[in-house]
């Protein structure tokens, strides 16, 4: 159970701002095994979040390199700059015990999405080292994969604002 961030009360705030942080390989989309992931790129999807959810303030961010990706972690713990992470973290998921770690630093929820379905897939691909640290797992549905981490967060947020008033 993550700790509540000083900066974050979300009882008062009536905008929500998101970090959608993305992996290695995943500015290769549209390009990339299009058959697996789909036609379109990085840039269609979060144009695509940002048209549907215009009451949400986007910050997005993607890395091929694990440690900018923990840098960006850290960046908005510190800066309590967002509210919630929607984290696609590409083939680190099956293995980047730093990022598992980084995850359970840091006090804003996080939410692990992915196109395709993990656990449809190769055997190695079947296990995410960061399921168990972050608010929950989204796989399998194309970049609404996404959208639906995002009603995600806004449904968490809502019960965080709720907590204590059944
Ligand atoms: C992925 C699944 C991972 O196994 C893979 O390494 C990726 C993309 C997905 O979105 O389906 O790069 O995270």
């Amino acid at each position: 159970m993550k700790r509540k961030h000083p900066a974050k009360d979300h009882n008062r705030m009536t905008k929500h701002s998101f970090l959608v942080l993305n992996g290695p390989n995943l500015s290769r989309l549209g390009k990339r095994e299009p058959e697996i992931y789909g036609c379109l790129g990085l840039d269609d999807i979060n144009r695509g979040l940002a048209d549907a959810f215009p009451d949400i303030t986007f910050e997005f961010y993607q890395s091929e390199y694990e440690g900018a990706l923990l840098e960006k972690l850290f960046e908005c713990e510190d800066k309590g700059s967002v509210d919630g992470i929607i984290l696609n973290a590409g083939a680190f998921t099956h293995y980047s015990v730093a990022l598992r770690d980084a995850i359970s630093a840091i006090r804003i929820p996080v939410i692990e999405v992915h196109l395709s379905n993990i656990y449809a897939r190769e055997e190695f691909r079947r296990h995410s080292v960061i399921s168990e640290v972050c608010a929950g797992v989204i796989s399998g549905f194309g970049s609404l994969s996404y959208h639906l981490g995002v009603q995600a967060l806004m449904a968490k947020a809502a019960e965080k604002s709720s907590e204590g008033k059944c």
